[in-house]
């Protein structure tokens, strides 16, 4: 990974009772804690959740850029996923099939979105994050999601979070996953998901995914049946290893890489 530009990150809380919290994180992470809220990047506690808040190059310098994750609302929200069918994309690209659900390792969980909606089509997926910091954030997601029915079932059952590197546990492993899912960082330039402001924070704090083609080699090693990797339109291939086939969508495509055969 290329690391990101060192930012001078804090953990608080915004009220008194939440700041026990904020100073375990701070100790967790390394970090300082401070009293209150100020005008630096910083990991809040908020009576809603963690939040990251951070000052994005080229926004408004008046208010943060916040990066929230949230299964019961928002983007991700469980409505939104519950709509989601076996024949979408992702679900076609990992496999899903009638009478087969394969267990997935998500590689590059992020802000967990795909992983929600894999568990939402009932697959058991294991997500993967190595940065400690959107780490932080999708551990306290996945905890209040424990909290909510019916995504309490979900996560109680068909979800694993891992923060970690990947390509590491992947050498590891007791039961080999059927598929594994990589969704590394865009390259930059010339993509929607540099559009996406959500992924604009994350990069500020984990960076470029540049050795992704090495995790695209361990998992293709791991894979019982299938490495699928996310690609923008017309990127190259990840390490210019070619697919068994592709899933073509608008703005993006999977780049499917069968492994029974090798
Ligand atoms: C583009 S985001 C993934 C977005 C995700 N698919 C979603 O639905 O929100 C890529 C994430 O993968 C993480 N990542 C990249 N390489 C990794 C690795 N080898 N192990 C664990 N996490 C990794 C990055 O830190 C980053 O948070």
């Amino acid at each position: 990974m290329t690391a990101a530009p060192s930012l001078e990150l804090s953990c608080t809380a915004t009220s008194a009772a939440l700041h026990q919290k904020a100073e375990e994180l701070a100790k967790k992470l390394g970090l300082p804690c401070l009293p209150a809220p100020a005008s630096t990047p910083q990991l809040v506690y908020t009576e809603r959740g963690l939040e990251l808040r951070l000052q994005l190059p080229g926004s408004d310098t008046s208010r943060a850029s916040v990066l929230f994750i949230d299964f019961a609302g928002g983007k991700a929200a469980f409505r939104h996923a519950r709509n989601c069918t076996a024949r979408q994309p992702l679900a076609r690209a990992v496999g899903i099939r009638p009478g087969f659900r394969p267990f997935v390792f998500d590689a590059t969980a992020g802000m967990g979105g795909d992983a929600f909606v894999l568990a939402c089509l009932g697959c058991r997926v294991v997500m993967f994050e190595r940065s400690p910091v959107i780490g932080a954030l999708l551990a306290d997601a996945v905890e209040r999601a424990l909290l909510v029915e019916p995504l309490a079932d979900i996560f109680r059952d068909m979800v694993r979070l891992i923060i970690g590197d990947a390509a590491e546990v992947l050498k590891q492993l007791a039961e080999p996953a059927d598929a594994v899912y990589i969704d590394p960082m865009y390259p930059h330039r010339r993509t929607s998901a540099l559009n996406s402001k959500e992924m604009r924070i994350i990069r500020a704090i984990v960076g470029d995914d540049d050795d992704s083609p090495a995790l695209l080699d361990v998992a293709l090693t791991a894979a019982a049946d299938r490495v699928v990797v996310k690609r923008p339109k017309g990127a190259p291939l990840l390490g210019g290893r070619r697919p068994s086939h592709q899933v073509l969508m608008k703005n993006s495509r999977f780049d499917v890489y069968l492994t029974r055969h090798l």
